[in-house]
């Protein structure tokens, strides 16, 4: 279960680390692996004081050097993240950038996650050999409306589409993840796993909503 942290104010700065924490609780509790999607200002901070695995949002491909501004996947490396997100439909890449940042976070030793927005882009993305690929139709993100309930297509499908190309890529979905039950239907559709943020960022009760999500996917476990 990865939960991506966003520029949400809920999950910035010390309130970051507060949710990591809860989230190394919801992982203790569970056996649910737990990882966490932070802003890069985060990763050091958060790598030093919790032991689940913080991921960045986004690398660039460009080695350190003179290339102000850029996200080496070196300098998140050296932050103490052991991978990244890539391709976030909040943060598209380039076909050609997204095979090269794959490349390079291998080299690196980060862990990719590559998010598509649909399958045919799933299928395209596994064959660049990332280690995770995560399916989220940009309409249902934010909204509640869970993608395993609304669009379960989507996610049979692209399972489906994925396993004729790459055998190995773990699979994730998200969108709209909002209700424990939600994890679980998407367990059953066939992903291996969840990629979540609003419901449990923004929650009243980060905890609870965390911890029933990973209750019912370790039922699958
Ligand atoms: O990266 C996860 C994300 O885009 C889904 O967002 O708020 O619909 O869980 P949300």
């Amino acid at each position: 279960m990865i939960v991506n942290f966003k520029t949400y104010s809920e999950a910035s700065g010390t309130k970051a680390l507060a949710l990591s924490k809860i989230l190394e609780g919801v992982q203790r509790e569970t056996g649910i692996q737990v990882i966490v999607a932070a802003q890069t200002s985060d990763l050091f901070p958060l790598s030093q004081h919790v032991e689940i695995p913080v991921y960045a949002q986004h690398v660039d491909p460009q080695p350190q050097g003179g290339h102000t501004g850029h996200i080496a996947p070196e300098a998140v490396k050296e932050s103490g993240a052991r991978g990244t997100l890539l391709n976030h439909s909040e943060r598209r890449l380039e076909l050609a950038t997204l095979e090269e940042c794959v490349r390079r976070t291998g080299v690196v030793g980060l862990t990719s996650v590559v998010c598509a927005n649909n399958v045919a882009t799933a299928a395209a993305c596994a064959a660049f050999e990332p280690d995770i690929v995560a399916v989220e139709p940009p309409e249902l993100i934010g909204t509640g409306r869970a993608v395993s309930k609304a669009k379960p297509e989507v996610v049979t499908d692209a399972v489906a589409r994925i396993r004729d190309i790459n055998k190995k890529v773990v699979i994730l979905c998200g969108a709209g993840i909002s209700e424990a039950h939600d994890a679980s239907s998407a367990l059953n559709l066939g992903a291996q796993g969840i990629l979540v943020s609003s419901a449990v960022v923004k929650a009243t009760d980060q905890r609870k909503v965390a911890l029933d999500m990973a209750r019912e996917m370790s039922r699958f476990t």
